[in-house]
């Protein structure tokens, strides 16, 4: 097993925040240092912001890549969305520029695959085989796909048309958090999504992270799928687990 720590780093909407990671157990080692992502968040304001989460482990550092999330489509290091960062952002090397900023190699991925590769290697869908469909109830919806332990990157599966809207714009946590939806409210959203999600992949299991999967047992029995769906167990260090990894087996 490898127990070189690396660093994750997660770059979110509202916060960018890095831990050192033990990659032979997946957990976190020490404290997490956090900073407000930059309200003018641009690909060089938020480099910067990286760079002193980077300069803050410095000490401990080992060489060899950090791993950062991003919460947008990421193709070879490329950034081709933005929902909740600066349309900067899109079609910018931000890999890149990241590792020009930071002086060291950058393995960039979406924030859901982040999440996604956490679960399958070190938490809930550890070993699973098949489809596993990792979802990440927050902002947005994101998504993640591994089939036998490989990661298919940049499912975007949160940007499907239901009904004629986004899924994320009807099922997000956030949502439910805006319209003030009881339960009895978003569980048929939810309903609708997952059952969705299960028509079009039949999926081998289904996983849901994001903050509210801390109370998945609100919502998680109420579902009438074939699929077992469970929640996350890394909760809201799986970004950073999962870049850390990504970072030493890419
Ligand atoms: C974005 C995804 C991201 C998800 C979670 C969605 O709005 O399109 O790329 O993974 O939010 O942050």
């Amino acid at each position: 097993m490898n127990h070189h720590l690396v660093l994750g780093i997660d770059i979110g909407g509202s916060g960018i925040k890095g831990a050192l990671v033990d990659l032979g157990t997946g957990d976190v080692v020490g404290t997490r240092f956090l900073r407000d992502t930059p309200p003018d968040s641009t690909p060089a304001n938020v480099a910067d912001v990286v760079a002193q989460v980077v300069d803050h482990f410095a000490e401990r550092l080992a060489d060899g890549p950090v791993g950062v999330t991003f919460p947008a489509i990421v193709q070879h290091g490329i950034t081709l969305s933005a929902a909740n960062v600066d349309q900067s952002w899109i079609d910018a090397p931000a890999r890149q520029i990241l590792t020009e900023r930071l002086g060291r190699p950058v393995v960039l991925v979406n924030d859901a695959d982040a999440a996604g590769l956490a679960e399958a290697k070190y938490g809930a869908a550890k070993g699973a085989a098949g489809l596993v469909v990792v979802t990440t109830l927050g902002t947005g919806i994101g998504t993640a796909l591994i089939y036998d332990g490989a990661l298919i990157p940049n499912s975007e599966l949160g940007q499907i048309e239901i009904d004629g809207v986004r899924a994320e714009t009807r099922a997000a946590a956030s949502i439910k958090t805006k319209d003030a939806l009881s339960y009895d409210e978003y569980v048929p959203r939810l309903q609708r999504y997952y059952a969705t999600l299960e028509k079009l992949l039949s999926p081998d299991l289904f996983v849901v992270g994001g903050g509210i999967s801390r109370e998945s047992d609100k919502f998680l029995p109420r579902l009438s799928l074939r699929t077992p769906i469970i929640p996350a167990e890394l909760r809201n260090q799986a970004g950073i687990v999962g870049a850390a990894w990504l970072a030493a087996n890419s």
